[in-house]
């Protein structure tokens, strides 16, 4: 049995257990069988918080056409269907499955790359006066509280400020029990943090994180263990499927009281992964398909064609191999460069924790194209997170690992928590801080990533490699919208990593990225 067809015939046992037993679950109950660990104590917070003032879900086109593009930051991106169109009516991506009007296409849009770009968050808020159920209460809101109290308009954008300025998403999990740390709010801008019905007391966090797309699904493939066709799924990696996935999305976000039956799931994963999504059109350089390029998507969709694996280390992006002075014109020789740089400038790797502990620290050889590897996505073929440093003290940081990342430190508009760990138990990182007489290593950060689903300190601010298509329709970047341009971006690896880039390489880079 193929990977593939394996790890449907687990999803859907695990569906079949699932959707039993929710149908029967009342309320207070929890633990689920068959769905994730964290997930019960975020469905009970989710059924509980208010509802939005209109139910009516936003506007949906009639049709998803098989190939079809929009405008977007510096050209156009496009999503091709090899299997044809979509109506939309009746599918239930599309479908309102829950209580409150949302549907997954409520914050995944093809304009955004299936994502949802902080712009088309505030398009959708100027166009419905922020009645949309994008902006429902339960995580289009920064708290939920605030967001049903919200009145005015100006109410209204303030309680959804992190969706409007960043495009980010309330992401509410509970700190396991048996975490190797103990959790201590250190600022808490909204309220939701100490919020005795929401935040610390009642045993939940809350972080705001960027939607992920959800697009070029099945160019995902992760090696073990576990294998995994799919690759991790969520920036913390804490979907086992995308089955499950659309289960926890449609009683999650959507806060529908019964799960999604598994005709829906599979309909709803058939078309997600049935999308292939990227940049098609640059405003400089043109049909990034025309000319010897093979950008687009439907280069993307044709495995075999625009991959020529390289038997040692994938490379990667080869689309824009062809694009050579003279032959080609100076903005095609930059997105040239630019890729060069991607899969070949080394820089030396220095305290990353989930890949220098395995490849050894420092890692003289490091390219982007290191941990950006699968073939024309540039997601990770290796499974696990890698702790770069976005959004926390790494500055703090004792060991002389992290010392130069302090380029992108916590955001102020977010909560930041203090994670106080055994002593040595965090990779390369020291922060001594004595609490009663216990001296712990203290680490900070306004999210913690996948030490918040093992509990394990070794897991903190450990984040899953993201595809990076459709980057051009869908600012701002990394996890929590920290930059806000990809110009802020590459600044970030260039201090991180001490690459040396010049102001062309940059622009070189830049415009690459925008390419994808
Ligand atoms: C309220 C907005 C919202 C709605 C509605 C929503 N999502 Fe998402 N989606 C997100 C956010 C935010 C993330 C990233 C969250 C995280 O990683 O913690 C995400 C992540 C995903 C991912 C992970 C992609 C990857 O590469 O790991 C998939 C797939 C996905 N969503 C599909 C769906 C489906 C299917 C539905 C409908 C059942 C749906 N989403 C509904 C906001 C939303
Ligand atoms: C150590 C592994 C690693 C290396 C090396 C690396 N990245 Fe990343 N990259 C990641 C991880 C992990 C994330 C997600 C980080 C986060 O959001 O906290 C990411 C995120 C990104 C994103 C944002 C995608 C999005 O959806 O927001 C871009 C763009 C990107 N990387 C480009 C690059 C470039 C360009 C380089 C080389 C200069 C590079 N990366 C080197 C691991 C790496």
């Amino acid at each position: 049995m193929t990977l593939k067809r394996l790890s449907r015939c687990v999803s859907a046992l695990m569906l079949l257990g699932g959707a039993v037993f929710l149908a029967q679950l009342t309320r207070a109950q929890i633990g689920v069988p068959g769905l994730p660990v964290w997930f019960p104590p975020v469905w009970t917070q989710s059924r509980n918080a208010p509802a939005p003032s209109s139910t009516q879900p936003g506007q949906t086109p009639a049709s998803i056409p098989q190939y079809a593009e929009s405008s977007d930051a510096t050209g156009r991106v496009a999503t091709y269907q090899p299997n044809g169109a979509t109506t939309t009516a009746g599918n239930a991506f599309f479908t309102p499955l829950g209580t409150n009007g949302r549907t997954c296409f409520t914050c995944h849009q093809p304009q955004s790359g299936w994502a949802l770009s902080a712009s088309a968050a505030q398009a959708i808020f100027n166009q419905t006066n922020g009645t949309d159920p994008l902006f429902a209460p339960v995580d289009g809101a920064n708290c939920p509280d605030t967001g049903a109290a919200a009145q005015t308009l100006a109410q209204k954008s303030a309680a959804s400020s992190q969706l409007l300025t960043k495009g980010n998403i309330r992401i509410f999990l509970p700190v396991p029990s048996g975490a190797e740390f103990q959790v201590r709010i250190l600022a808490d801008p909204y309220g939701c943090e100490s919020s005795s019905k929401y935040g610390l007391p009642t045993g939940i966090i809350s972080m705001y994180r960027r939607v992920m797309n959800s697009t070029n699904l099945t160019r995902n493939a992760q090696a073990g263990p576990p294998l995994s066709p799919e690759g991790a799924i969520m920036w913390d990696g804490r979907e086992p499927s995308l089955q499950s996935q659309f289960t926890d999305a449609t009683l999650g976000h959507a806060q529908a009281s019964t799960a999604p039956t598994a005709a829906q799931v599979n309909q709803g994963v058939t078309f997600e992964t049935g999308l292939f999504t990227s940049q098609s059109f640059d405003n400089n350089a043109g049909s990034l398909s025309g000319s010897g390029g093979l950008g687009g998507p439907k280069t993307l969709a044709t495995v075999g064609v625009s991959n020529v694996p390289d038997p040692v280390v994938p490379l990667a992006f080869h689309q824009f191999d062809a694009w050579t002075l003279p032959t080609n014109n100076a903005a095609q020789a930059s997105i040239n460069r630019g890729q060069k740089i991607f899969t070949t400038r080394t820089f030396t790797m220095k305290g990353v924790a989930g890949f220098n502990d395995v490849a050894g620290n420092p890692f003289p050889l490091a390219t982007c194209s290191t941990c950006h590897n699968n073939l024309d996505v540039g997601s990770d073929a290796v499974s696990g997170g890698r702790h770069l440093g976005i959004g926390d003290n790494s500055a703090a940081d004792k060991s002389g690992n992290q010392m130069t990342a302090t380029a992108l430190p916590p955001s102020k508009d977010q909560p930041l928590f203090a994670f106080d760990c055994p002593v040595g138990s965090i990779p390369f990182y020291s922060n001594p801080v004595t609490i009663n007489g216990t001296t712990y290593d203290e680490y900070q950060t306004t999210d913690p990533g996948m030490g918040l689903i093992s509990g394990k300190c070794a897991d903190l601010g450990k984040f899953k490699v993201p595809r990076l298509n459709g980057l051009a329709a869908r600012a701002p970047y990394f996890h929590g919208g920290n930059a806000a341009t990809l110009n802020q971006l590459v600044d970030f690896y260039n201090t991180r990593f001490s690459i040396g880039l010049s102001a062309q390489d940059k622009q070189d880079l830049v415009n690459f990225l925008n390419s994808l």
